[in-house]
């Protein structure tokens, strides 16, 4: 803990930072490294130091800005009725106190409950008017949220029109997911297209919803459980035991699971079945909520500034285990990047057996002065990521070591970096095995070249063979090459070598993404391969052309400009030329007509004759982008029947409107 200013200054500093990391990861990449209870204890660090040197606090602090970027590209929405928080708890004694302080505000009346999963994902109200969906918003502040319609439209459990005897007006409120086994498959392909993961089904909703490109949402594995209603016109709801049966008439999903109960020892029953079975749940549920049944009971009882008097959240324990720090290995990424990783003594824990845990970077060894020999607590954090919680310094025998990064890399032997202002430590050497490893990892995954049969364990002994020295020495794998190799027959380097030739056909941006260059994803390389004809004018282009091009930009432009200014970079190209890869882009679709859409902005709204999605789709596979809110950078306003608010925004700003059979005509041209 730091006592002086000096020493608070230079901690403040590190907490700075390293918040300032994890929210860029949290909000702008969906990518948190780490678990909401470590951030909090590393906020709450902050917030103390602050308060105890208040000199100290400056402007940009994190403790003084709120959230991320992302949120801003969404229009505002008004709730109708606010959207409450629920007090949480982990504690089944204020379970108990929560219970009587009920009884005791309804005297002489039996106050039975609703028991049901606590879905842990990220809170929505949509509002249908005439069984008709008019818009999603996020929970925002309480008051006012966040217009993420188009994206929720994607959702195919969402219905656009309710079913049956359908109230003039229904406020519904629920969670939005992603199921466990959606999330695991998306990180799996998002791990072998050499793309950050996300931490956990939660993290993953949210980003998905906080797409501007509806047509990445679509993708996303999402669903919804609705929970509660706000304002409602034309039906009567007096229970909320009521609420599960309309729901289902209407075609909304609801839980299947839940409990009555009316004492407490029923609500602690029910609390511990809830327990046992949500581990079977398709979505992830972090506790139990208990609701009050009767909504003239609710009413009596009222609620506070934030939270309502007759519902709580009891919260599970993320489950937590003790284990030994064998080891602490580093492992070289493909950018060089040195990760110390945790070598555990395996143990289960959520459902899995976990031997591994990353622990980022030095300074968070430090945080939790971890040692080598320590046991140490493991938690699953969002039952998916293991991490490191802490040691447990009181059962060390003196015989722990300290860990220190090395000073060079532990494969290649060369000196490693430390970027200015950056907590990783870079082995700068190009040519250094493990880098090279991971650079013919990714270049052959699925995402980049797609060539199967050339995973991990093959790379390996491509590389300690001295097989091949970059990604051009695949091409000049020769079956007597392979044929002396682990595990492989002739059948299978017959497969090999043709899956690799047949790579040599895959278009340039997969060519783009996966040689590696710094900072070029899957957008940036088609857009570099949709901007230019062949290979070579990309390789003459200044640093500023580059930059010009949309979704390149500085970084990624000069990251570029660098890449092929090097020679090796350049001699590796001239192999792959050499062997026969297509290097040119392929001849783009014909945009007579559309030209008219290419590169234009359009904002959809209203009620249209077929599924949003479609729509989306069209346009974007023409070239345009469907965005959100309208802005005067809109190029186009698509309005359907009953268009509300964008359409009067557009109108005030003066935008293209168009009806939906202009549209139709458009496209068609
Ligand atoms: S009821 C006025 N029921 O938990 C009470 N909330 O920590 C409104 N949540 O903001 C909420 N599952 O986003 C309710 N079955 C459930 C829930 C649930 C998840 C979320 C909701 C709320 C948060 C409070």
């Amino acid at each position: 803990m730091a006592e002086t200013e000096a020493s608070a200054t230079h901690r403040l500093a590190a907490v700075r930072a390293e918040i300032a990391a994890h929210n860029r990861r949290y909000y702008e990449e969906d990518a948190p490294v780490i678990s909401d209870r470590e951030y909090d204890r590393l906020y709450r660090e902050l917030l103390d130091l602050e308060a105890r040197f208040p000199k100290l606090v400056t402007p940009d602090s994190p403790s003084r800005r709120v959230g991320g970027k992302a949120a801003k590209a969404f229009s505002p929405v008004t709730h109708r009725t606010p959207m409450l928080s629920l007090d949480n708890t982990y504690s089944e004694e204020e379970v108990g106190a929560f219970y009587r302080r009920i009884e005791k505000l309804l005297p002489n009346e039996k106050v039975p409950v609703v028991i049901e999963p606590k879905v842990d994902g990220v809170a929505i109200s949509l509002l249908y008017e005439n069984g008709r969906l008019r818009h999603a918003a996020t929970r925002g502040d309480g008051t006012v949220g966040e217009d993420v319609t188009q994206n929720i439209r994607t959702i195919r459990s969402v219905p656009e029109r309710l079913k049956g005897d359908v109230p003039s007006l229904l406020e519904v409120r629920g969670e939005v997911f992603m199921t466990k086994a959606g999330f695991a498959k998306l990180n799996a392909e998002r791990a072998e297209a050499g793309l950050p993961v996300f931490a956990n089904p939660r993290n993953s909703a949210a980003g998905s919803l906080k797409q501007l490109d509806p047509v990445i949402t679509a993708q996303r594995p999402l669903g919804v459980i609705f929970y509660a209603t706000g304002a409602v016109k034309g039906v009567e709801l007096t229970h909320h035991s009521k609420l599960f049966a309309l729901l289902k008439k209407l075609g909304l999903p609801c839980s299947e699971t839940w409990w009555e109960a009316d004492s407490l020892a029923g609500i602690l029953k029910a609390i511990h079945e809830l327990e046992q079975v949500r581990h079977g749940f398709v979505y992830e549920t972090d506790g139990a909520v208990v609701k009050v049944d009767d909504f003239a009971q609710r009413e009596s009882l009222g609620t506070t500034a934030k939270s309502p008097r007759w519902a709580m959240a009891f919260k599970y324990e993320a489950d937590r285990v003790e284990t030994k720090l064998l080891d602490i290995l580093i492992q070289v990424g493909r950018t060089g990047v040195l990760t110390p990783v945790a070598a555990l003594v395996p143990v289960f824990v959520s459902g899995s057996t976990v031997a591994r845990a990353t622990l980022h970077n030095q300074e968070e060894i430090e945080r939790k002065d971890l040692r080598i020999g320590d046991t140490v607590v493991l938690e699953k954090a969002g039952e998916v990521i293991p991490a490191i919680v802490s040691a447990r310094a009181d059962l060390r025998d003196g015989s722990e070591k300290k860990f220190r990064m090395p000073a060079n890399c532990p494969v290649c032997g060369s000196e490693v970096v430390k970027d200015e202002g950056q907590v990783a430590v870079r082995c700068v050497n190009a040519q250094c095995p493990a880098q090279l490893k991971r650079r013919i990892e990714h270049y052959a995954s699925r995402g980049a070249m797609d060539i199967e049969g050339l995973g991990e364990a093959m790379v390996e002994q491509l590389v300690t063979r001295n097989l091949v020295h970059d990604v051009s020495g695949i091409y000049r794998l020769t079956s007597e090459d392979l044929l002396g190799l682990e595990r492989m027959g002739e059948k299978s380097v017959a497969k090999l070598i043709d899956a690799i030739e047949r790579s040599k056909a895959q278009p340039l941006w997969r060519l783009l993404f996966g040689i590696g260059i710094l900072h070029v994803g899957v957008s940036a390389a088609r857009a570099l391969a949709d901007h230019f004809a062949n290979l070579n004018e990309m390789m003459a282009a200044s640093p500023e052309e580059l930059q010009r091009i949309p979704d390149v930009g500085e970084v990624v432009g000069t990251s570029i400009a660098q890449f092929f200014a090097e020679p090796s970079n350049r001699s590796m190209i001239e192999k792959l030329r050499a062997a026969g890869l297509r290097l040119t882009s392929e001849p783009k679709a014909p945009v007579a007509g559309n030209s008219q859409i290419k590169g234009t902005t359009w904002v959809i709204t209203g009620t249209l004759s077929r599924p949003r999605e479609e729509i989306v789709e069209e346009i974007v596979r023409q070239g345009g982008k469907v965005s959100g809110s309208v802005s005067k950078k809109t190029s186009y306003v698509l309005a359907g029947e009953e268009a509300g608010s964008k359409l009067e925004k557009a109108r005030k700003l003066g935008l293209k409107i168009i009806s939906e059979e202009n549209f139709r005509e458009l496209i068609a041209r």
